[in-house]
Parts: structure tokens; sequence; C-alpha cells
């Protein structure tokens, strides 16, 4: 096996996260270094990396390197900088050209959430690159649901353990009363996962797209979810990232929630993104 680049890892937080320093992303990554930023990605879930100037072919090839990257197109680029050529590339932007918006920029992201996971097979990994940031606001929390287990009442993971919940696309929602019941797109997923590299256990909820949990009533599902959500977003499990242009991050999404923060409208936020899917499944889900 060849050596390895010259990476260094730094943890972001005591929480969760780690800034990869030493690599530069308009160049191939050779498999050595390839295996140490699997490794790391599986034990502080969120990887950083500055300074990377970068298209959108650059961050798909890295996205490939943590499983299937989806090539389906989410929406037109709209964007004369990119590279025709790329494909399954969405903008993340509060940015309009000629009248119309560039990107997307749902209010449901200010709730914690993890991506895909209303489909049947979510998505593995999410990775956002910064090309404009606003003055103020703006930033991704991310919440460590494996930290957030590790804490429960012993008490409270005997409770847990079996139980499933519903999960439903909801990004145009910002309050729990309005999650669709009965919504078209929606997959059960169990309240509790096991980390396929790391062994670890973590909670798999979210305020954003968790409607019920199965086999409870709907007052005791509600209540329950409730406190588990409160306790995901206590700051002892959360890393805040101030976001600053030509950042490029990736985060798994088995093992940390995310959320956005508001920001002033005036001001300009474009992000672009690369989902990660489990190798093996399909690009057809909504
Ligand atoms: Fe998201």
């Amino acid at each position: 096996m060849d050596k390895a680049q010259n990476i260094a890892i730094e943890p972001l937080s005591k929480v969760l996260g780690a800034r990869i320093v030493g690599l530069d992303l308009r160049l191939p990554v050779d498999d050595s270094s390839g295996d140490v930023l699997r490794e790391a990605f599986s034990y502080y879930s969120v990887l950083c990396l500055s300074d990377q100037e970068i298209e959108a072919d650059h961050q798909a090839d890295f996205a490939s390197l943590f499983g299937k990257v989806d090539r389906s197109p989410h929406r037109p680029t709209d964007n004369p900088n990119e590279r025709q050529s790329t494909r399954g590339v969405m903008y993340v932007s509060n940015i309009k050209r000629d009248g119309k918006h560039i990107g997307v920029l749902p209010d449901g992201e200010m709730h914690f959430h993890s991506d895909g996971s209303h489909r049947e097979n979510p998505y593995r990994a999410t990775s956002l690159y910064a090309i404009k940031v606003p003055n103020s606001g703006g930033q991704t929390m991310f919440s460590n649901l494996a930290a957030a287990y590790d804490h429960l009442e012993e008490e409270t993971k005997k409770r847990l353990e079996g139980l499933t919940a519903n999960h439903v696309f909801n990004y145009n929602k910002t309050r729990r009363e309005d999650i669709p019941k009965n919504a078209e797109a929606y997959a059960e997923h169990p309240l509790v996962r096991t980390h396929p590299i790391t062994g670890r256990k973590s909670l798999y909820l979210s305020r954003l797209m968790t409607a019920r949990i199965n086999g409870l009533e709907e007052k005791e599902s509600e209540e329950l979810l409730l406190d588990l959500l409160d306790h995901c977003e206590s700051p002892e499990f959360v890393y805040t990232h101030e976001w600053v242009p030509g950042d490029l991050i990736i985060w798994d999404n088995r093992s940390v929630n995310h959320a956005r923060k508001d920001f002033p409208r005036e001001q300009e936020r474009l992000l672009r993104r690369f989902t990660v899917s489990e190798p093996g499944t399909s690009d057809d889900e909504v």
C-alpha cells in the first residue's frame, strides 16, 4: 500500500468533528489517504477540509470516497460557472439570479434532522462546500447522537429496545404539529441504530422528520420523542460550525443530526451539496 499523503487530523470540538489538514482536493486522493479519511469519518462523524478551491467534480470525487454519490439530478444548477458534466449536485442558497432562485433553502432545515431519513435507504453522508457565507448567522449545528445515547438512563435505553419510528419528508414545515401523519414519502427505522463501522449505538430520530413511535399511543409517543429530542439537542452534544468560504464538510447521517441557523435574508449564502448513498441502493427514491 502506498504511503498516505501528509494528513493531520485535528479535533474540531470535544463532542465531535475533526479538521483534516494537508490535502488539496484538486489532486487525486491516494488509497492510503482514502483509508485515513474513512476511518476519521466513522470516528469523528464530521470532517472539515478548509481552504479548498474546488469545482463540483472535485467535490463529487471526494464524496465518492465514502460511498455511492448520487448521480441523479436534483434540479438544474442554473450556474454558468459549473461544468455541465456534473450531475447530482444541489445548491443550498437564498440567492436569486434573473428573478429565479439558484438553489433551495427550506425553513425546515433549521430543525435538527438526518438527510433522507424518510427514505427506506437514508443517505449515508452529506457533503457541503461553502462558496458564499453571510457575515452573521447561517452556521450549521451538528448533534452527536451516539453520545446522546450513551448518556441516557439505563431505564430509558431498555424502554427504547426494539422500538421503531416513522420518518416523513417534512422540509417545508417548521412546527411539529404540521408533520404529515400520512405522508406518501415515509420510512420506518429503529429508534436506536448500531454504527456498522464503530459498533457504537446511537439514537435515530429528529425534530423535523420523526413523526411517531410505532406501538405507542400518540400522546405517549410525542412525549417520549420530545424528551429524547431535547436531550439530543442539549449543548453538551452539539458542535456549531462557522462557515468560511472554501470549507468542505462531510458528515455521517448515521450518527449525527444537523440544523442550519437562521441568517439575515438580505445577505447571500451559497453552499454546494452532494449526498452519499449506501452502495447497492437505488437512486429512484424521492
Ligand atoms: Fe439537511
